[in-house]
């Protein structure tokens, strides 16, 4: 398969990322909970490599919850900050004050030396990054208390390179100055899947590769991951013939129960795959994690 995901202001991304890395105090890297290491980019390894480090594990709404525990557990252990969050409740959940008390701890020996040389409050510096979609401007968006990023950006759009500049009074520090950065993926995946776990999320667009395969493929990951889920979401009995290995003939079946017929009688599998993969991005199909921490 000819994938093309790393277009030119991919690029231009990481090199303005690296241009600004020493600017920043912080680095805070948004992972989507149902994909925590396909969503990592390895770039940020090296990049940020003396940097603290917040990971946010975004759409924990959407991933399996025992799962998200498992992998806050895993990026703890590595030496990562970490915090889960559905961004999209973030403002019931509180979640710009969560995020606020960890960032004082994480920074909390700098705020010290600061203090003692007399310095008043000063903002921390945070670079945002993540790959297309994972709910960076929605993040950012919750820290500022109001929308100052659009988030109708499509995968693979960018957007211009800003520092927003949220100010808090209650906190020990000034605020935050957020580098905001477009959604940035990496040249080469070394690992297929890790292409395919982005695609069946919607982090790179569906047009690289054609939606029926993508269908097949994500229904033989939640073969493994979630056996019963389509069978539960479309009402058809998981006795019988349909074999995971066979996922063609699954694909039919959901579009036998819903009707997808096209004239002639044949299954209007194209409308099917569109169908399916929407409907596992929206969460419709569950709460489901796609790959456990190793
Ligand atoms: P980006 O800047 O990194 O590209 O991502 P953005 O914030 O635009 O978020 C991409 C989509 O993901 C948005 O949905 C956003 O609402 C959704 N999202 C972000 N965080 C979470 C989360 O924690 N849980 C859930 N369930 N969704 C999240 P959209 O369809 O583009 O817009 P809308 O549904 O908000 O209208």
């Amino acid at each position: 398969m000819t994938v093309q995901w790393y277009p030119g202001h991919m690029t231009k991304t990481r090199r303005m990322m690296e241009a600004h890395m020493k600017l920043v105090d912080l680095v805070i890297e948004l992972l989507d909970a149902r994909i925590p290491l396909s969503s990592k980019n390895p770039d940020i390894d090296t990049l940020a490599k003396n940097k603290p480090r917040l990971i946010i594990l975004t759409k924990p709404d959407m991933a399996n919850a025992r799962q998200t525990t498992r992998w806050e557990e895993y990026f703890r252990q590595s030496g990562f900050f970490t915090l889960a969050m559905d961004l999209k409740a973030g403002k019931q959940k509180n979640a710009a004050a969560r995020v606020t008390t960890l960032v004082q701890q994480i920074m909390a020996e700098k705020f010290e030396q600061k203090r003692k040389k007399g310095r008043l409050a000063v903002p921390v510096r945070a670079m945002v990054v993540g790959i297309p979609n994972v709910g960076k401007s929605t993040f950012i968006n919750l820290l500022a208390g109001k929308a100052v990023t659009t988030t109708a950006d499509k995968p693979g759009v960018t957007r211009g390179r800003q520092w927003i500049n949220v100010r808090t009074p209650t906190s020990p520090f000034a605020g935050f100055d957020l580098l905001d950065t477009p959604g940035v993926l990496w040249p080469k995946f070394e690992d297929p899947e890790v292409g395919l776990r982005l695609a069946v999320t919607g982090a790179v667009s569906d047009l690289i590769l054609d939606r029926i395969t993508l269908a097949e493929h994500l229904i033989m990951m939640l073969g493994d991951v979630a056996p019963k889920a389509i069978h539960v979401r479309y009402r058809f009995s998981s006795e019988g013939s349909h074999d995971i290995k066979n996922p063609r003939d699954i694909l039919v079946s959901i579009g036998e129960a819903r009707g997808f017929k096209m004239k002639g009688g044949a299954i209007d599998l194209e409308r099917t795959a569109i169908m399916l993969l929407d409907e596992f991005r929206g969460g419709k199909l569950g709460r489901i994690t796609l790959e456990s921490p190793v």
